[in-house]
């Protein structure tokens, strides 16, 4: 990665090196057709099978309620479209939150256009949506809820078994969005109590475009595609074997205490320093988040700006989700926690990982400092901001 410091890793990993290893024979000696009945066939299938023993182990699932899909976008999609039309006979009202990813929030947009029902709960000024939230907008249609179990731009982590318990109770099926907990938190879907999980290889240092959804025994489930019976006939087309084989691997690397552990400790470090320039604040919760994001605000200092001076720098960061990057829509996640556009627009994610070092921290510390004050003398406005809706 030369001289760069990559504080980006919500946004994507870099394929950890035991990952390609373990994906090296796929494609060139092992690359039959899973559903061929030859050898050749058979030793694709082999491995297929393998992966999909280790996801259900770490998951604590059966190996047969595990699909591989292309990614989290993907499994988002096959949960909630899926779920929906297998079950509009039952009801075709669905709860999400105002945080999810753009992949659950329009999933869920394409089906009220459909003339389903969607309640969206708003979440506190921390991102944290209660269990009796959720309760308290099941209706007798509602048979499906969709809440992330943790929150790709503010880290914020929520409180998924107590929700679980709810929607468990009142029958309904609960999806997570599990793609920026994987490796750190708990997968176990026993004790979640969720129905169905989606996750992504490309954050946790396995390849992109490779994912899993979790599917809990007896869910029922449209397929999205139309085409051949891979994956127990619920998600057509070959299966990518390298991409399973190594999403496989680094799920299991990433369940790592000490790293997270390493981590954790750096980000409280860089928390500490970055709250150390004046104004500067954090969103999101200061304790229940993930172990690598930090998400600030420096008032009269646009993120997009701080993101370019600091990638002249040599350090890449976001301004939020990475694909809402390159448009300059604020941020929905912290518009619906409470900030106004302007303010949304001010927002920094920094998200650490694998190979950040102490001396990165330190160093991102010190351009930031330096690049905030350069860039604030620039803003007529600070530190008197002008009033937000106001023309000026
Ligand atoms: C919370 C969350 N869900 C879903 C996705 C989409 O995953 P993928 O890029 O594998 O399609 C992302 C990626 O940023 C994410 O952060």
């Amino acid at each position: 990665m030369g001289a760069m410091i990559y504080l980006d890793y919500a946004a994507a990993t870099p394929l950890d090196a035991r990952v390609g290893e373990a994906m090296r024979r796929f494609g060139r000696e092992v690359f039959g057709n899973p559903s061929s009945l030859h050898g050749a066939g058979r030793a694709a299938r082999a491995a297929i099978d393998a992966a999909r023993d280790g996801v259900a182990e770490m998951l604590n699932a059966r190996s047969s309620e595990i699909l591989f899909t292309s990614g989290g976008t993907e499994s988002d999609n096959l949960a909630i479209k899926g779920v929906a039309q297998a079950l509009k006979s039952r009801g075709t009202h669905i709860i999400t939150t105002a945080i999810e990813h753009h992949a659950v929030l329009e999933s869920c947009l394409a089906l009220e256009r459909e003339g389903f029902r969607v309640t969206v709960l708003q979440p506190d000024a921390e991102g944290f949506i209660t269990a009796r939230q959720v309760e308290e907008a099941i209706t007798p249609e509602t048979m499906l809820v969709s809440v992330m179990y943790a929150n790709n731009e503010i880290g914020t982590i929520e409180p998924l078994a107590e929700i679980g318990a709810v929607c468990r109770a009142r029958r309904v099926v609960l999806h997570t969005d599990a793609v920026q907990g994987a490796g750190e938190l708990d997968l176990d879907v026993r004790r979640l109590l969720v129905d169905l999980l989606s996750l992504s290889a490309h954050k946790v240092y396995g390849p992109t475009g490779v994912g899993a959804l979790y599917v809990r025994s007896g869910t029922r489930l449209q397929p999205l595609f139309d085409g051949g019976g891979q994956e127990h006939e619920r998600r057509a087309g070959t299966e990518n074997t390298a991409g399973i084989v190594g999403f496989a691997e680094a799920l299991r690397l990433a369940r790592d205490h000490a790293e997270h552990d390493r981590i954790r400790a750096q980000r409280d470090r860089l928390i500490d320093g970055l709250l150390a320039i004046p104004d500067a604040h954090l969103h999101g919760s200061r304790d229940h988040r993930l172990s690598n994001n930090v998400n600030v605000g420096f008032p009269g200092v646009s993120g997009e700006t701080l993101l370019l001076a600091l990638d002249l720098e040599g350090i890449a960061v976001s301004t939020g989700s990475a694909c809402a990057a390159g448009a300059v829509e604020p941020s929905h996640v912290l518009q619906a926690i409470g900030h106004g556009p302007a303010q949304a627009q001010e927002a920094l994610r920094l998200s650490l990982g694998r190979f950040t070092t102490d001396a990165e921290i330190a160093r991102v510390i010190t351009v930031m400092r330096d690049t905030v004050a350069r860039l604030r003398k620039h803003d007529p406005h600070y530190p008197h901001p002008p009033q937000e809706g106001c023309s000026s």
